[in-house]
Order: C-alpha cells, then sequence, then structure tokens
C-alpha cells in the first residue's frame, strides 16, 4: 500500500515537475519570408527582433523567451501550414511577423482558434485588425499614412494626380483614402492604375501616367519594389517629365533608398518612420542596428522590434501567464517612445496611434534620406474612426 501511493506521488511529481518545466519558456512563432521576392522584409524584421533581445534579454516575468524562426517564403498556403504546426506542435504562446497582408490573412483563423495572439509586424492593409481579437498591430496602416499626403499635396498646388498601386490590399487602401481625401479637397483624379503584385513590369502603367500628364503621380508598392519601380520611372524620363513623384514612404524604403541614385532625389512620401528621424531614440536604434546587422533599418524593422516589445510588456504586465485574451488585453493601450517617435496601441482597434511625417530624399553626407520636414501628431486610421 504504502509502495502503491509512493508510486502515485513519484509520478504525480514527475508530472508536476514536467509542467513546470514546460512552463518555464515561452515560446514565440516568428513567420517571415525570409526567401523570395519580399526577403528583404523578413531580413529587416528578424534583424530587429534579434537586436531587441540582444538589448533586453531573452528573460521575461521569470520566464525564458524562444523565438522560432520559420521562412514562409512569402506563400499564403505556407504561412498557414506554419502556424498551425507552430502552435499545435511547438505550443507557441504567440505569432509574429507576417510580411503581406495575403500572409497575415491566412494565418488569422489558425490565431482566432487556437486564442493565440497575433502580432502582426508587417502587414498594413487595413481590415486587418478588424478580423480577429487575437491580432495587434505593431507597423501602420495605408489609410492612416496616405491620408497627410493628399492634404500636403492639395496644399502644394497640385491639382490633378494619377494614382499607381500594386494591385492588392494595401494598394487598394492607399488608392482609395488618396482618391477620396484629394477629391474632397477639390483635387482630380482622372485615372487609378494597379500593377500586378507578382513580376510587376511598371513601364505600360508609367506610359499611361505620361499620357495622362497629371501635376503629380501617387505611387505605392510594397517594401522591396520601389528599387524596379524607380529604374524604370528614370528608364522612361519620367523623372524629366515635370509629373512629381509623390508617395507612402514604402516606395523610397530605407532598405533599398541609397541604391536608388538621383532620381529618387525630391521624391516627396508620408510616412510613420524614417531612419532619418531626428530623435535621440532613433540614433541610437539606427547606430544599434547597423551594428548588429550591418544595414541601415527601415520601417519593417521598427515594426518587428515595437512588436517584440508590445510582447515584453504584455507578458511582463500578466507576470507571465500566457493567456491569449490577458496579453491581448496588456497589448492594448501600450504607450511609448519608438525609434518612430510615440505610439499607442489604441485599445479599440489594436492598431497603433502614431505620427505621420512628411518627408523629402536629399543626399546627407554622401547618401540619400528621407528627410522630415513635416509632422502630423498622433494620427489614427482614417477608416477606422
Ligand atoms: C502588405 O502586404 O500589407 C504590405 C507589404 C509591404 C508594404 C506595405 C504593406 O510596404
Amino acid at each position: 500500500m504504502f509502495a502503491r501511493m509512493l508510486a502515485v506521488g513519484v509520478v504525480a511529481l514527475g508530472l508536476v515537475g514536467g509542467t513546470a518545466a514546460a512552463q518555464e519558456t515561452v515560446k514565440i512563432g516568428l513567420i517571415l519570408p525570409m526567401t523570395g521576392p519580399f526577403a528583404s522584409t523578413g531580413r529587416q524584421i528578424d534583424g530587429a527582433v534579434k537586436l531587441w533581445m540582444q538589448q533586453n534579454g531573452t528573460t521575461v516575468a521569470g520566464k525564458k523567451i524562444e523565438v522560432i524562426l520559420k521562412d514562409d517564403g512569402g506563400t499564403a498556403d505556407t504561412t498557414r501550414r506554419l502556424a498551425q504546426e507552430l502552435v499545435v506542435n511547438d505550443k507557441v504562446a504567440i505569432l509574429a511577423g507576417f510580411g503581406l497582408t495575403p500572409l497575415a490573412l491566412a494565418t488569422v483563423p489558425v490565431a482566432t482558434q487556437a486564442k493565440v495572439p497575433m502580432v502582426v509586424m508587417a502587414a498594413a492593409t487595413s481590415m486587418i485588425t478588424e478580423q480577429s481579437p487575437f491580432v495587434v498591430r505593431g507597423g501602420f496602416t495605408l489609410p492612416q499614412v496616405t491620408s497627410p499626403l493628399a492634404n500636403w499635396a492639395w496644399q502644394a498646388g497640385i491639382k490633378k494626380v494619377v494614382t499607381l498601386v500594386t494591385d492588392f490590399g494595401p494598394g487598394i487602401d492607399a488608392e482609395t483614402t488618396f482618391k477620396t481625401r484629394f477629391v474632397a479637397l477639390g483635387g482630380q483624379v482622372p485615372a487609378e492604375l494597379r500593377v500586378p503584385l507578382k513580376n510587376p513590369d511598371f513601364a505600360p502603367f508609367l506610359q499611361r501616367v505620361r499620357d495622362a500628364n497629371p501635376d503629380a503621380v501617387f505611387v505605392f508598392v510594397p517594401s522591396g519594389v520601389g528599387a524596379i519601380f524607380m529604374k524604370q520611372f528614370a528608364e522612361r524620363g519620367l523623372d524629366k517629365s515635370g509629373i512629381r513623384l509623390i508617395g507612402t514612404g514604402d516606395v523610397t524604403d530605407d532598405d533599398i533608398l541609397n541604391d536608388m541614385g538621383d532620381v529618387a532625389l525630391g521624391v516627396i512620401t508620408s510616412f510613420h518612420y524614417s531612419a532619418a528621424h531626428d530623435s535621440a531614440a532613433n540614433k541610437a536604434y539606427v547606430a544599434a542596428y547597423r551594428k548588429l546587422n550591418g544595414k541601415r533599418p527601415n520601417f519593417m524593422s521598427v515594426g518587428g522590434y515595437d512588436g517584440m516589445r508590445l510582447i515584453y510588456k504584455a507578458l511582463e504586465a500578466t507576470k507571465g501567464n500566457t493567456n491569449g485574451e490577458a496579453l491581448v488585453n496588456a497589448m492594448k493601450g501600450q504607450s511609448f517612445e519608438s525609434p518612430r517617435g510615440p505610439v499607442t496601441i489604441d485599445a479599440a482597434t489594436r492598431d497603433p496611434v502614431q505620427n505621420v511625417y512628411m518627408r523629402k530624399v536629399e543626399r546627407v553626407g554622401g547618401e540619400l534620406w528621407n528627410v522630415e520636414f513635416a509632422t502630423q501628431p498622433a494620427v489614427r486610421d482614417p477608416s477606422r474612426k
């Protein structure tokens, strides 16, 4: 009898010990496009996650943080499968990353069903956060950064604008937001052009821009694609046509801006982050990022860095409790100084409220930078009001 009790006791102890040991580690499943046409987004975010952990350690609320990085190659079916495996096999407490809108949308059902928070570091179509109460966004939305540009363009005397966007969620958001605002102010948008996401050839679209002869062309292309766009813009002589180039800051992405050459000079964009942002926090960030990763950080990196902050601070607030609802609640309303400036996660929408800056590409110290010249403070996504 005593022996049996002892045996049961030992088994029970063993179980308790096992559970306790398993709880010591909090796993974060980080899914990014590390290969394929959007690999620059994956590399930027991965570098930022590594920097955050280098600076802030790998223990939070007494628990060890383990990041499991998976490469989805930019394919939505793969993202969803990897998310499922991370939740079911690896038992991750949090999913993070998501380099493109379709990749985020493919994962939403997995996160919702498993009640696992999904921290979107890159994808920027407005409606993503509306798809599940478990989605929290660390980056930005296209309507948020586009609206101030429409205001600027009108004030700068621009009357007629052709829009040219990549044909998927964020591009449609950018096109709709720009047109709605600019037309409301009295502007004209005679043509709205949409370029395919896969293997884009901008030449025929640029010809149509030329034919419409607007004061400016408004452009959205996803991070990484700006280099091809600018090359074709210059090849077709549009930089010398008198048609101004304006856009969201995705087109003059800090990851590739410095290699674009003179064609980028004078391009006006609106955005939430520039590597040239003039603050002590950003200077420290850019220097540390460069030291660790050997390149200039872009806005994707900042979405990843601040996404890690949301996760760390949430775990601190829950004292290490990894219940999905508790973690999401602890992310809502977080307010902090980011390398981009002040950020608050709106508790109702789970989207960041942040400054949007007007920038102009200038050569400073031999390198091309998005130099900020005006700030619209604490901008919300206008489509979510
Ligand atoms: C998106 O897929 O939501 C996306 C990708 C790249 C960007 C912006 C948005 O630069």
